[in-house]
């Protein structure tokens, strides 16, 4: 597929099929994800893969955490964010919200739908080892930029799911990750709903001219 059609073609998927992704899929996703260029060549992405039964294990907990804690996908920003950003995420709600069925709450959907990676049948946890500064956080943000699109292009839905990182000990629990590592992103990945209209919304993108300078 050409990279234009890949790029404008890819939305985030919600809804997955129940079809099992074979192992060696994820491996030729993954050695696509880390074809990525990293600083000085360090590579410092790590991937945990979680299918199955362990998943929806795992789903269980986050989503029983999710609601003890009271935690909801948020900017996780310092400080209260200026009306531009806002306005960006208001209209991520604005082009999902008319695609849900009727009765279900759009918080909910998002908040209970990201903890269980939405169903799909694989999910992708990316870790770095804490020896390395947030700097090294870019590497893994392009491993996973990568990934969504590689995925793409296979057929594949991606979701990329940042409230994980609310849950480190508990996802390195569950999974015998070791103590030294940073949960950074997770990201649920299977064949999307080519029925689901979740899966058709298309979030919009601020032009180039507002979001770029030239010299
Ligand atoms: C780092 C990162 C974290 C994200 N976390 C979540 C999440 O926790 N839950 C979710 O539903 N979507 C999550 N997303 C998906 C974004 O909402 C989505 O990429 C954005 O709204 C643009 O839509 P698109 O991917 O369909 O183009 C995340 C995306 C990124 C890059």
């Amino acid at each position: 597929m050409e990279l234009e059609k890949v790029i404008n073609e890819r939305h985030s998927t919600r809804v997955f099929l129940e079809k099992p992704v074979p192992r060696e899929i994820i491996e030729r996703l993954l050695t696509f994800s880390t074809r990525a260029p990293s600083a000085i060549n360090l590579q410092p992405w790590e991937f945990t893969v979680v299918m199955g039964e362990e998943l929806r294990r795992l789903g269980k907990i986050l989503v029983k955490r999710m609601r003890e804690r009271n935690i909801s996908c948020g900017p996780d920003a310092v400080r209260p964010l200026p009306e531009y950003f806002m306005d960006r995420q208001r209209k991520l709600m604005d082009c999902i919200l008319p695609c849900l069925e009727k009765g279900i709450n759009f918080q909910d959907f998002i908040n209970e739908g990201s903890c269980n990676f939405y169903g799909a049948p694989v999910a992708i946890i990316v870790t770095i080892d804490q020896v390395f500064s947030k700097s090294r956080l870019v590497d893994l943000g392009i491993a996973v930029g990568y990934m969504v699109l590689a995925a793409h292009n296979m057929g594949l839905g991606t979701c990329p799911i940042g409230i994980i990182s609310a849950f480190a000990d508990e996802i390195k629990e569950a999974l015998n990750i070791a103590e030294e590592k940073d949960v950074v992103v997770g990201v649920g990945v299977g064949y999307p709903d080519p029925d689901s209209p979740v899966n058709l919304a298309s979030s919009s993108r601020t032009p180039v001219h507002e979001v770029a300078r030239f010299y």
